[in-house]
């Protein structure tokens, strides 16, 4: 087994794991003790790893299935469970803003990944290969600590309830570009609890984000408001920890029980290029 040190980041979480070498096979000791890491940590931080595309989907896969493009076949991609995150054109130079009609603001608004989804992401892989110096930070907000901060009778109240997260509602959210027809019939609206119980630790979290729509069964707009109000509580510094990236850090994180999104920076100066993949989760209960 390889050994596994974790050392806490902040008194909330995260923590960093150091003298690992994500390019070894994982066995199944060393796949458990960074799973149990994970739950105790919500977000693992490997230092100075050198990984290729091919090294960190075996990594991630080690994890279980990954996720797919868009609607999980492989419409011609080279490598469909695979992700770039950047902000640079094929020759690394940081490109041009994109017009209103192609603006998507998702990943700077506070998320849980595709919790729109009938079985939304478990842990998300995201590798550091260029990063910015000032800016784009990965924030990440605690919701198993804000659940844990409710009072009691709150907490009774919200576990009765049911949450309708929709991709055509999130890009209205984040004032992103209309959904796309298509991407209306890939991802129709799902329900999931908006107390959500963790699959493999059974820590109670709220379960919101950006891509929650409304409340099941309520009015819609009392019901967004009353979610947004619960994300304004669940994101206050208190419950926030802020990455800042080192080149080869790859950032693990735990999508049940927390959200994140990244911090603005200046995408004419700085170069930020990560890889990104994804191991599936279970359906939220
Ligand atoms: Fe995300």
């Amino acid at each position: 087994m390889t050994k596994l040190i974790a050392t806490p980041l902040s008194d909330l979480m995260g923590a960093e794991i150091t003298e690992f070498d994500c390019r070894e096979p994982v066995d199944a000791k060393t796949r458990d003790a960074i799973i149990e890491a994970l739950y105790r940590h919500q977000i693992l931080v490997f230092r100075e790893q050198d990984l290729t595309p091919e090294q960190q989907i075996a990594f991630s896969e080690a994890f279980g299935p990954l996720e797919m493009h868009v609607n999980q076949a492989n419409q011609g991609y080279e490598r469909p469970n695979f992700h770039v995150v950047t902000n640079l054109d094929d020759n690394g130079v940081p490109m041009p803003d994109p017009p209103p009609e192609k603006i998507f603001n998702g990943t700077r608004t506070w998320h849980s990944d595709k919790s729109y989804m009938p079985r939304p992401s478990m842990a998300t892989f995201l590798y550091g290969v260029a990063v910015t110096k000032e800016g784009g930070e990965t924030l990440f907000a605690s919701l198993t600590a804000a659940y844990d901060a409710l009072d009691e009778d709150e907490k009774i109240r919200l576990g009765g309830l049911k949450c309708v997260h929709s991709w055509e509602q999130s890009l209205r959210n984040s004032r992103s570009r209309p959904v796309t027809e298509e991407e209306r019939q890939l991802s129709p609206p799902v329900t999931h609890p908006l107390i959500r119980t963790h699959p493999g630790d059974g820590r109670k979290a709220l379960y919101i984000g950006m891509h929650a729509s409304h409340i099941a069964g309520a009015d819609e707009e009392s019901g967004r408001a009353q979610l947004f109000a619960l994300l304004d509580f669940a994101t206050q510094a208190r419950f926030v920890y802020a990455h800042q990236w080192q080149k080869g850090d790859l950032v693990v994180w735990d999508n049940p029980s927390l959200v994140h999104k990244s911090a603005p920076f200046d995408r004419q100066k700085e170069r930020r290029h990560l890889h990104r993949t994804v191991v599936r989760g279970d359906i939220p209960v």
